[in-house]
């Protein structure tokens, strides 16, 4: 039996513009993702946030739907946009629903995680710049100051930024995500300023003595060479730069990786975001590193690619509905090497789970594809566990099946079953399943034959 410790939180987690709709209520300014939504060609088959799961009227029943499951924490995240709705605008009213919200879960005896940015920026300031410009670094200081200040005696674990490779590269990048550009040069400077602003809030955390603690949630992806050839190892070690080293290093190291500030020098044609002193910030300490962790990335050399000369080629492990391969021993690897890299930083995973192509028979989901995805990434973790490794908890994403940005709601990765017609939840076998895990503190023997 893979028993887990005592203590070791178990959770899900959710995103504001991904569950909450209600984007024209108390008073919400508009966000990029409403404007990225609304915008023709965009997100698969027009799908918009506008109602989403109702989270912002239904958040009691979703408590509730929690507290049977027997969670101990809920990630979700605050959007922005309801806290500084128009320039020059602070409508902290706007924070009357997240009061309500872990006011209730407080009682249910959930821990709430609180993500400050989940990607929904504010649109007047990507009018201004964006998190291409420096001025949103102070932004994003002085909207996490409101948080702080109403806040932060009530909730325990903040998390600054959700994958800040999605928001910059996604989203200034390849323009797959809002605010759709395709503009390395800005996508970069994104990146850096994110990072910028998610040390700055680690600072003004501290300054205003605030007893939780901070992190930051980073989606890594452990990359893999194609082939032993020393080509596509060196691809390897490139990507794994790109991906992950970028975030991690300077977070948890103080520095950029030399190699890719050159190459993103060469490529953006000069790459002057840095600061001096920057680095100094980004660094300053946290008390966690939140790992999102999906899928890997298994690479081969290709001088064709401008930036990297990689060439991405599927694992042959299964495939979600995302047509992500599954891929749990990756977890492993990843949770290892952040160890031997970084030293014993406290991990939270913050999101792991999986999309699959779900039906309601007879008012069940027999999502039997899920609870193995879960089993055998619990016992990946556990595995770490079992060897020494600083991990404090688990949350799966996602509670429910929500706004899955640009595949709208045609990705289902909830162990709770939405029918967006009706806004009728149902737990899906994957939520009993979990609930048996918690109960047990370990993963069901049936689960363990899975995950051998
Ligand atoms: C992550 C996001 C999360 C969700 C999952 C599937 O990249 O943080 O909001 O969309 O992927």
């Amino acid at each position: 039996m893979r028993k887990f410790p005592e203590g070791f939180i178990w959770g899900t987690a959710t995103a504001s513009y991904q569950v909450e709709g209600a984007t024209r209520e108390g008073g919400r300014g508009r966000s990029i993702w409403d404007t990225f939504a609304h915008t023709p060609g965009k997100v698969a088959q027009g799908h918009h946030g506008d109602v989403a799961c109702d989270h912002y009227h239904r958040y009691l029943d979703d408590i509730q739907l929690m507290k049977d499951l027997g969670i101990s924490s809920y990630r979700f995240s605050i959007a922005w946009p309801r806290v500084m709705p128009e320039k020059g605008r602070v409508w902290v009213k706007g924070l009357d629903f997240y009061k309500r919200l872990i006011h209730a879960l407080l009682e249910a005896g959930i821990r709430p995680a609180v993500t400050i940015y989940h990607w929904d920026l504010p649109q007047w300031i990507e009018d201004d710049g964006g998190w291409n410009s420096r001025e949103t670094v102070s932004r994003f200081r002085e909207y996490s100051e409101i948080l702080f200040r109403e806040l932060g005696d009530l909730v325990p674990m903040w998390i600054t930024h959700n994958e800040p490779w999605c928001a910059s590269i996604l989203g200034y990048g390849l323009g797959a995500h809002a605010p759709g550009l395709c503009d390395w040069r800005r996508a970069y400077r994104a990146a850096h300023h994110l990072l910028l602003s998610h040390g700055h809030t680690v600072r003004l955390y501290r300054e205003l003595g605030l007893k939780g603690e901070i992190g930051i949630t980073l989606n890594l992806t452990p990359v893999y060479p194609a082939s032993s050839r020393p080509e596509d190892v060196a691809a390897a070690h490139r990507q794994d730069m790109f991906q992950n080293r970028w975030f991690l290093d300077p977070v948890l190291k103080g520095a950029y990786p030399e190699e890719l500030l050159r190459r993103v020098d060469a490529v953006v044609g000069g790459f002057d975001a840095v600061q001096p002193g920057d680095l100094e910030v980004i660094s300053a300490p946290i008390d966690f590193l939140g790992v999102n962790y999906y899928s890997r990335a298994v690479v081969a050399d290709d001088p064709a690619d401008p930036l990297l000369g990689v060439r991405h080629v599927p694992g042959e492990g299964p495939r979600t509905e995302m047509d992500w391969e599954v891929y749990p021993e990756g977890l492993y690897d990843l949770l290892s090497r952040l160890r031997r890299d970084y030293g014993d930083v406290p991990i939270y995973i913050t999101e792991n789970g999986a999309a699959y192509d779900d039906r309601v028979e007879g008012g069940s989901v027999h999502d039997t594809n899920r609870i193995e995805y879960l089993a055998l990434h619990f016992a990946a973790a556990h595995r770490f566990l079992e060897e020494g490794g600083n991990l404090r908890g688990y949350y799966v994403w996602s509670l429910m099946d929500n706004f899955e940005w640009a595949f709208g709601y045609t990705k289902r990765f909830g162990i709770v079953y939405v029918d967006y017609e009706t806004l009728a939840r149902i737990p899906k076998d994957s939520y009993f399943w979990y609930q048996q895990v918690i109960r047990d503190r370990a993963i069901a023997p049936e689960a363990t034959e899975l995950a051998r």
